[in-house]
């Protein structure tokens, strides 16, 4: 795969249930995503955004199709590997609408999970969060549980645990719709920022129009595939 794709889905399906229960959701979708692209991805209640994202992030399993995550093929009517876990702890950083903090670690011990659990040591994970938490203007805060931070503050906290373990693709499923207008731009604005800096491939589900001109591109679902367009064409439904 060429080294600026960072993400790439070629001829994807996915259908939940059985007979009448039976719902085909996506038939296949065929996009990439650019390393330093952030990417909105928009499209109705229901059309798959969350499912989508969690095939690329090797969580829910397709029916068929072929992803690539960098230069691994991690799917190909199968997963091609059976360490599905560790290329999700390792490259992928995901960003909820809640925070989804442990509410019983601070903010520094929840940013610290993931990467103590790749196995870096206890006091480089801290140093290098503690910047992260600088880097989001929650640095004080590193030491009180999320239920003493504001919403905005443990979102940005959230970004700073994605982060933490250095992921090459952010997949953020409405990280602003718990937020205000003035917060939301704050947010899409750090992962641009993240994007570019860090050469990071993020993909975000929106519903929020304003936040269309701050991305680079607008994916979006329509008759069961996924469309790419440019910012100032997309509109939200
Ligand atoms: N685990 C599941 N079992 C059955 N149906 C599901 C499951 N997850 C999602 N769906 C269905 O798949 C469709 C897409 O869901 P989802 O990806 O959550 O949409 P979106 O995030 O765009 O709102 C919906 O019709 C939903 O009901
Ligand atoms: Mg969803």
């Amino acid at each position: 795969m060429d080294s600026k794709t960072a993400i790439k889905v070629e001829n994807l399906y996915k259908s939940f249930g059985k007979g009448d229960a039976y719902i085909s959701v996506i038939e296949g979708a065929s996009f990439s995503v650019n390393k330093g692209e952030l990417v909105a991805l928009v499209a109705p209640s229901g059309a798959g955004k969350t499912t989508l994202l969690m095939m690329i992030g090797c969580v829910e399993d397709p029916d068929k199709g072929t992803i690539w995550l960098g230069d691994d093929k991690v799917y190909e009517n199968r997963w091609l590997t059976k360490e599905t876990r560790r290329i999700r702890r390792e490259k992928i950083g995901f960003i909820f609408q809640a925070h989804y903090l442990i509410p019983f670690l601070n903010i520094i011990e929840n940013v610290t999970l993931i990467p103590q659990t790749n196995g870096i040591s206890k006091e480089q994970s801290e140093k290098e969060a503690l910047e992260l938490l600088e880097y989001f203007d929650i640095k004080e805060k590193a030491y009180a549980m999320p239920s003493e931070l504001s919403g905005g503050q443990n979102q940005r906290a959230a970004i700073a645990r994605a982060l933490a373990n250095h992921p090459q693709i952010i997949l953020a499923d409405e990280p602003t719709a718990a937020l205000d207008s003035k917060r939301s731009v704050d947010v899409v604005k750090m992962l641009k920022k993240i994007a570019t800096e860090q050469n990071v491939a993020v993909i975000m589900v929106t519903h929020d129009e304003a936040m269309l001109p701050l991305c680079d591109r607008v994916l979006t679902i329509e008759d069961k595939k996924v469309v790419s367009k440019k910012s100032e064409e997309a509109t939200v439904l």
